[in-house]
């Protein structure tokens, strides 16, 4: 028997300003889709945009529904957005941002573990790493190299 360590490196950002210029670009995308997103049940909007090696930006957000888990996050609504319209072109990066207006999200909001789980399945695909750069409505934005890296031990398709 042995323990091992398991380490995720993260970049830690003060603030969208501090964010290479593109980057923010991507971060101000994905502020836009936010504010489109639809969530009357849990007031929590989340917006994310995907920067794709053919240089189009999709953008997903959160889409709720009154038969509550038939709702879908942010993530995985622009992953497949991009999927579906350009199958096989690879994901470089993915901007996050969430608020609600039940408070303020001053903290960075990591994807979900089934968004993250989904996600991977496109990077492995694709043989190249996407990098994710997530946060609140204000405040720190964490960057990770890679989606696997927000997923040790993740199941995939070999174990089938
Ligand atoms: N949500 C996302 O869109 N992405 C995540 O990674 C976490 C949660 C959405 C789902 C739901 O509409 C709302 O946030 C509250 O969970």
């Amino acid at each position: 028997m042995k323990k091992i360590d398991v380490v995720a490196a993260a970049t830690v950002y003060e603030s969208i300003s501090e964010l290479p210029t593109k980057v923010q670009g991507l971060m101000h995308k994905a502020i836009e889709a936010r504010a489109n997103a639809y969530a009357p049940y849990s007031k929590f909007n989340v917006g994310a945009a995907l920067l794709l090696e053919n240089n189009q930006v999709v953008l997903g957000n959160n889409q709720e529904s009154a038969a509550y888990p038939s709702g879908m996050c942010a993530e995985r609504v622009a992953i497949w957005k991009a999927a579906s319209e350009y199958p096989g072109v690879k994901v470089k990066q993915l901007a996050i941002t969430a608020s609600s207006s039940q408070t303020k999200v001053d903290r960075p909001v990591g994807p979900c573990g089934a968004c993250r789980q989904t996600l991977s399945e496109y990077e492995i695909n694709q043989k190249e790493p996407i990098e994710i750069y997530f946060m609140g409505e204000i405040g720190k934005v964490v960057k990770t190299d890679s989606l696997l890296s927000l997923l040790p031990f993740s199941f995939d398709s070999t174990y089938l």
